[in-house]
């Protein structure tokens, strides 16, 4: 190799180390050997999530896996996962999006080692399930707004600058966390009465600003609670809904019910939720490295992979579940990005 030829080479490897690849960029492509697993031989699957036993007849959904535009992502490997986590603590808090991924990582697990010994408790706000022959639990908190939610005598008070929740939090390996879809919700499904902000005491206020504020308590929270060295910390990101036929391109569609294909390609026919500027911008205030999920796009691009009507049994037609993911499903690909990650 000549003087030039070998600068050009030199070059060229500090371009590839400096590139690295955004796996959440990407597209949903078709993939025969998807699922990863038989949701069938999951004993304590979620009636929720069971949309083949509650009667879905299609299948494609189940076939996609996520292409990242720019590279390859490894396949999730339960055994290894196993061997790596065993003795070790897994925590994901959040709300029921917390709990769809909580699910697929259980089952994805269960299935690759059915014959071993596993306990599940299930005493809210905790699930608690344990790999015994590998001593590797993985806990589920139900904790919707990550901050605390004190019963006084004015009534329910949503405390955004406290988080007292957050003892429970320690002595993980991985925390997985995730917060959204509550933020929105009107009496009589809104669990709290009044909203506390620093010293005020509020009957509303906008909800972007209060998710905004309850962020950065949690943001404190990791930065001053947790030690990097021993705890690895995720944020799950803002899955998409679509009970609008815009949410994904098709203004005369009713919601998700009918749909059995993905959007192709890799732009979303909707804008981001407003909330991933939020989630952005705290994240990169962290001292504390927080690894973004970034699912934004990847579920925005998944219209068939709801529950639709087959949320339960009983199909109710008129009304059907837009949010949450059918496991096996998208939640599968969201656990195999965090092990990409690790
Ligand atoms: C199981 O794992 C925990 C940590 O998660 C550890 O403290 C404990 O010693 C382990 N138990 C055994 C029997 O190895
Ligand atoms: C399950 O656990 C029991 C008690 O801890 C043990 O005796 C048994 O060998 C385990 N079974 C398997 C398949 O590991
Ligand atoms: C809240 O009230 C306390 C005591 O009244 C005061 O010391 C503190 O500065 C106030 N904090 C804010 C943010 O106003």
């Amino acid at each position: 190799m000549g003087f030039w030829e070998f600068l050009i080479f030199l070059i060229f490897l500090k371009l590839q180390n400096s590139y690295s690849c955004n796996i959440f960029e990407g597209s949903w492509v078709f993939d025969p050997s998807y699922p990863l697993y038989n949701s069938a031989i999951c004993p304590f699957l979620r009636t929720q999530f069971d949309c083949q036993k509650n009667g879905r007849p299609d299948k494609f959904y189940l076939g996609y896996r996520w292409q990242p535009t720019e590279c390859n992502v490894p396949r999730f490997d339960a055994n290894d996962f196993l061997r790596r986590f065993s003795d070790k603590k897994i925590l994901f808090v959040g709300d029921s999006l917390i709990l769809d991924q909580w699910q697929s990582l259980t089952c994805m697990l269960h299935a690759a080692v059915p014959m071993s010994n596993y306990s599940l408790v299930q005493r809210l706000p905790i699930y608690s399930f344990n790999f015994l022959d590998y001593n590797l639990t993985i806990d589920m908190e139900w904790h919707q707004f990550l901050v605390d939610i004190d019963v006084e005598k004015m009534g329910r008070i949503l405390k955004l600058d406290s988080i007292k929740g957050g003892k429970a939090w320690k002595g993980y390996d991985l925390l997985v966390f995730d917060s959204w879809h509550w933020w929105f919700y009107k009496p009589p499904n809104q669990p709290w009465d009044f909203i506390q902000v620093g010293n005020h005491t509020v009957k509303d206020m906008d909800r972007i600003e209060a998710f905004k504020f309850a962020l950065e308590t949690w943001a404190k929270w990791v930065d001053s609670e947790v030690d990097p060295s021993v705890t690895k910390v995720f944020y799950q990101g803002i899955s998409a809904s679509h009970y609008h036929g815009t949410d994904f391109g098709k203004p005369e569609a009713k919601g998700c019910n009918r749909e059995t294909q993905p959007v192709m390609g890799s732009k979303s026919p909707a804008p981001p939720s407003p909330g991933i500027e939020i989630v952005k911008s705290i994240l990169n205030k962290m001292k504390n490295p927080t690894i973004f999920l970034d699912i934004s796009l990847l579920t925005q691009l998944r219209p068939d992979a709801h529950p639709q009507i087959y949320a339960s049994p009983q199909l109710t037609a008129s009304t059907g579940d837009c949010t949450h993911w059918c496991i096996a499903g998208v939640p599968d690909i969201w656990n195999s990005l965090l092990y990409a990650l690790l």
